[in-house]
């Protein structure tokens, strides 16, 4: 089977990064990751793809540099995981169905402008919510709107605080990403 090729954005630790990097190193994943781009100079994720040989770049508001990176790597999809940035639509229409995000939260509540990281699980315990989770869903232009492709719910426990909330949610995130890029990416056998 062709390995697919991926970038994978980043803004921050690179966790969800990591488990795609597993997943391939595992051998569930018959893919490569060409590029890894950051928003933010010195994020750890940076280090994590430096770490085994993987290409990287920091993009900060550069529309062409980001097409020109994506191009040249030749990438079949792209991985937004935990990138902050929002995403140009040139660079959308050029990956129409192929760009892939990560959120802490069971899309379409607790979504869209201003809820981000830990931002997210503050608002779902404030909220009283009896539980939460984790999403993948396709990018379109809007935030956090594209189509669902898989979800996972995590019970909020009476003692959850926004930090305890959020190391359940990111173990979901580090199962559910790979299993969705496998979903889209992975050719189907037979
Ligand atoms: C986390 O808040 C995660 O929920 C969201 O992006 C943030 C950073 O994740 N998807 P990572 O460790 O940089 O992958």
């Amino acid at each position: 089977m062709r390995l697919y090729k991926l970038a994978v954005l980043v803004s921050g630790g690179g966790s969800n990064l990591q488990a795609i990097i597993d997943s391939i190193q595992s051998g569930m994943l018959h893919a490569e990751i060409a590029l890894v781009v950051s928003d933010q100079q010195g994020a750890y994720a940076l280090e994590r793809a430096q770490s085994i040989g993987i290409p990287t770049a920091v993009i900060k508001k550069d529309t062409e540099a980001l097409l020109e990176a994506l191009r040249s790597a030749e990438v079949d999809g792209i991985i937004l995981a935990g990138y902050l940035s929002i995403l140009p639509k040139a660079v959308i229409a050029a990956y129409e169905g192929r760009i892939l995000n990560i959120h802490p939260s069971l899309i379409p509540k607790y979504c869209g402008k201003g809820f981000y990281g830990i931002h997210v699980h503050r608002a779902v315990i404030e909220a009283g919510e009896r539980e939460s989770g984790a999403t993948v869903h396709f990018v379109d232009e809007g935030i956090d709107t594209g189509a669902i492709i898989l979800q996972e719910r995590v019970a909020v426990l009476p003692k959850d605080t926004a930090e305890s909330l959020q190391k359940r949610v990111l173990e979901i995130e580090h199962r559910i990403l790979p299993r969705a890029i496998a979903q889209v990416f992975e050719e189907q056998e037979g």
